[in-house]
C-alpha cells in the first residue's frame, strides 16, 4: 500500500478531518492524517482524548477494506491493536505491553495508547475505515480525568522521536493488513491477538449490568465479543461497552 502523509500543525481531531475528507472524495486508502496539536480529540463513546501539543502521536489511517464483510470488522481492531502492541513494546526496555480488550494498549495497569475505529458500511461492504490512534509518547503529566494514563517516556526517561515511531506503526499495520487479505492467515492474527490480551487466563474483577463479579478472560470470538468465565464456571459473553474492567 502506498502511504501519503498529511501533516497539520493543529486540528480538532484527525478522525474528524479524515471523515470529512473521505466524504468529499479527497482521501483514500493509504492516506494518513496526523497533527502536532489535536485540541478536541475523540475517545470512545463520549470520552475525549487528552494529548499535550507536540508531545504525542495523534493520527488516523484511512483504509478501504472492501474484501472484509461487516461481520468480520473485528479483524481491523485486531491488526491495529497488534501493530501497536509490537511497536510500543519495542520501546519499553523489556516491559510487556498488552491489549486490553477490545483495543486499548496497556503497560501493567496503565493505558499507553487508544484506538478509535470509524467504519462506513454500505450494504454488505465495508467501504472505508478510519483507524484513529493516539499514543502517549513524551507527555509526563496528564490533567484530564483519563483513567491511568502513562507514556513511553515514563519507561525510557528520554524523549522518543515522533515521526520514526509513526512510520513504524503504519509499516506494521500494513503488513498485518496484507495478512488478513489471505483467509489462511486470519487465524494467525486471532492467535497473536489472544496471546497478548490483558488479563487473559487470570482472575480479575469486572462489572456488567448485573453488578460486580470475578472472572477469567478465556477468549474473544470472531465477532469481537469477550468471553469471561465466572467463579461458577459459566461463560459470559460481552459486546463492546457491556463490561467494565475494575482495575
Ligand atoms: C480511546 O478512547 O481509547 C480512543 C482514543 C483514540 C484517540 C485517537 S487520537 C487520533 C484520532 N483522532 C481522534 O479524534 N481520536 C483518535
Amino acid at each position: 500500500m502506498e502511504i501519503r502523509w498529511h501533516h497539520y500543525k493543529k486540528l480538532p481531531s484527525t478522525n474528524q478531518k479524515a471523515m470529512e475528507a473521505i466524504a468529499t472524495g479527497t482521501l483514500h486508502e493509504g492516506d494518513v492524517v496526523w497533527t502536532d496539536k489535536q485540541w478536541r480529540g475523540k475517545g470512545t463513546g463520549e470520552n475525549r482524548w487528552e494529548s499535550e501539543a507536540g508531545k504525542n502521536l495523534t493520527f488516523s489511517l484511512v483504509l478501504e477494506p472492501h474484501f472484509i464483510s461487516p461481520s468480520e470488522q473485528f479483524l481491523l481492531t485486531q491488526i491495529v491493536s497488534l501493530a501497536l502492541q509490537q511497536v510500543i513494546e519495542k520501546q519499553l526496555n523489556g516491559q510487556p505491553c498488552s491489549i486490553k480488550w477490545p483495543n486499548d494498549l496497556y503497560v501493567s495497569n496503565k493505558k499507553i495508547a487508544g484506538v478509535l475505529i470509524q467504519n462506513m458500511i454500505k450494504g454488505e461492504i465495508l467501504q472505508t475505515s478510519v483507524l484513529g490512534i493516539g499514543i502517549n509518547v513524551n507527555q509526563k503529566i496528564f490533567v484530564s480525568d483519563a483513567p491511568n494514563p502513562v507514556s513511553i517516556i515514563h519507561f525510557t526517561n528520554k524523549e522518543t522521536k515522533l515521526f520514526p515511531l509513526l512510520k513504524d506503526v503504519i509499516h506494521n499495520i500494513t503488513i498485518l493488513y496484507e495478512m488478513i487479505k489471505r483467509p489462511s492467515q486470519k487465524n494467525i492474527i486471532q492467535e497473536k491477538y489472544l496471546k497478548h490480551l490483558f488479563q487473559k487466563g487470570l482472575w480479575g474483577s469486572y462489572s456488567d449490568a448485573k453488578g460486580s463479579f470475578e472472572g477469567k478472560i478465556r477468549a474473544v470470538d470472531n465477532f469481537g465479543r469477550l468471553q469471561i468465565e465466572d467463579r461458577k464456571g459459566s461463560i459470559r459473553l460481552y459486546g463492546f461497552k457491556e463490561i467494565k474492567f475494575e482495575l
